[in-house]
């Protein structure tokens, strides 16, 4: 014979108490970008034009200069495995097609047209690269470069300690030191 349970009228829920504050922030599109790209892309910050990453790596420069407004944005690089690296990166942030990785050697592209020039190269490429960019960059041009400065240049700021710092150079005020320069060793 079937029976009826008492079914109590006002159910309770238990409460539990919110969930504390996680540790650490969850990565996202707020979490902190590496110290060095953000400094790098701090001394671009309200500039204009196109923007080349020479030696683009893994993409991460060419991504955050596009994400800043920097348009168009681009990377040269030698390593096809890199540039897949780089592509996908870019798909997975959804800027496939928004920004370019193209496999050519930085030494041998003109760049006439780059109103902003990124550099993490090593120490030994500098003053080849330094005469490169006398002879091509337009005067309102601005390089940043990480990790190790141009020997030959003073820059116009600089921002970070160690390894994060960056440093960044206006083609005109290095036009107008070097012209000086060679003014001064003719007298
Ligand atoms: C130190 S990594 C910097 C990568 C990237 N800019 C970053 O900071 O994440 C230098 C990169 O330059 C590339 N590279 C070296 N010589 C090159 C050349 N002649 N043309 C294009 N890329 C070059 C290397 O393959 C390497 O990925």
């Amino acid at each position: 014979m079937p029976g009826f349970r008492r079914v109590p009228l006002r159910l309770q829920v238990p409460r539990h108490p919110p969930d504390p504050p996680s540790p650490s922030p969850r990565p996202g599109p707020l979490t902190p970008l590496p110290r060095q790209v953000a400094n790098a892309l701090a001394l671009l910050r309200g500039r204009a034009g196109k923007t080349v990453d020479l030696g683009s790596g893994d993409g991460r420069l060419v991504l955050e200069a596009h994400k800043q407004g920097l348009r168009p944005a681009l990377g040269y690089e030698l390593n096809p495995w890199l540039l897949c690296l780089a592509n996908y990166r870019a798909w997975k942030a959804g800027c496939h097609g928004k920004v370019s990785f193209l496999k050519k050697d930085l030494w041998k592209v003109n760049l006439s047209d780059c109103h902003n020039v990124i550099v993490f190269l090593a120490p030994s490429v500098k003053p080849p690269l330094a005469t490169k960019l006398l002879a091509e960059l337009p005067d309102d041009a601005r390089v940043v470069a990480g990790r190790f400065p141009f020997p030959c240049w003073t820059p116009s700021s600089s921002l970070g300690q160690g390894l994060e710092q960056v440093w960044a150079y206006d083609m005109k005020e290095v036009r107008r030191e070097a012209q000086g320069s060679a003014q001064e060793s003719q007298v």
